[in-house]
């Protein structure tokens, strides 16, 4: 019997800015696996965490850049988004409304005042320092600098800090899966697609992957457990109502990615194990 993994997406990124090391912190704290991020390269070829392809809509780029539009990422170096402020957009914005459900304390709220996007690894060593687990999304780079560059970088990383096994390496780009498949078939991916696909299992034996991560409308949830059977895990993504938690912990899900770790740790606590 395995028990569901609760995966923070992006962290707990209802209760902290999305993608930083607060939020990292509060899925910790409430009970998560562990936590995903995305990453991507910047100018000069750093590695941060940051969704977006641009800057503007998780910092304050556009005042402190004005010139710059459409601020993308990858035009900027890490000292630049160094001098970025990743928190105050989710103060003002509480995009989950947890704010104003009193759920975010006073000091939690001050604290994400000028936050900053970690580069990767200040993410890992933050994962490190926890004994925890981490879903590193490799944004795809096609078509952009460094797009040959990303896996590589983002596997070199992780084998320099010895953390392959608290890591799991995703990507919505399957040449990038294929690419750690044949050169790094040590590390653990999973397979993100934009669309329900009709043989699942075959690609993922494709992309020598262990983890399928469908939106719950890709997947009908009698075939978890044929995927299961196969070897493979299933990550339901991205489930934020408690309802949808239940029926997929019920349906014997490998995992959930949740913006509300707070809330699949009570589900997962109610409902217990799933079924091998
Ligand atoms: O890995 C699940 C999820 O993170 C993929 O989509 O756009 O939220 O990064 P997105
Ligand atoms: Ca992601």
């Amino acid at each position: 019997m395995d028990r569901v993994l609760n995966i923070a997406h992006r962290g707990a990124s209802s209760l902290a800015p999305e993608n930083t090391l607060s939020a990292a912190r509060k899925g910790l704290e409430v009970g998560a696996d562990m936590w995903e991020l995305d990453v991507q390269l910047t100018a000069d070829g750093e590695l941060i965490v940051i969704h977006d392809s641009t800057l503007k809509r998780t910092s304050n780029v556009e005042d402190a850049f004005p010139h710059r539009r459409p601020w993308q990422v990858n035009e900027f170096t890490l000292d630049e988004i160094g001098k970025l402020d990743f928190g105050s957009w989710f103060i003002k914005q509480d995009p989950f409304g947890q704010i104003a459900a009193g759920v975010v304390t006073e000091e939690e709220i001050k604290s994400y005042v000028g936050e900053p996007a970690p580069t990767l690894k200040q993410a890992l060593l933050f994962t490190r320092k926890h004994n925890w687990f981490v879903n590193l999304e490799i944004k795809d780079l096609s078509n952009k600098p460094g797009n040959n560059l990303i896996v590589d970088r983002v596997i070199a990383l992780v084998e320099k800090l010895n953390m392959v096994d608290m890591v799991l390496v995703s990507s919505f780009n399957h040449k990038y899966l294929a690419q750690i498949a044949a050169s790094y078939p040590h590390v653990v991916t999973g397979v993100l697609h934009t669309k329900p696909h009709a043989r699942p299992a075959s690609l993922l034996r494709r992309l020598g992957a262990l983890t399928y991560h469908p939106r719950k409308t890709f997947i009908r949830l009698g075939d978890i457990a044929g995927l299961k059977r196969q070897g493979f895990q299933v990550h339901i993504r991205t489930i934020n109502d408690r309802k949808t938690m239940e029926r997929l912990v019920r349906a014997g899900v490998s995992g959930i990615f949740t913006d509300f770790p707070q809330v699949l740790t009570s589900v997962i606590t109610t409902y217990g194990k799933v079924k091998a």
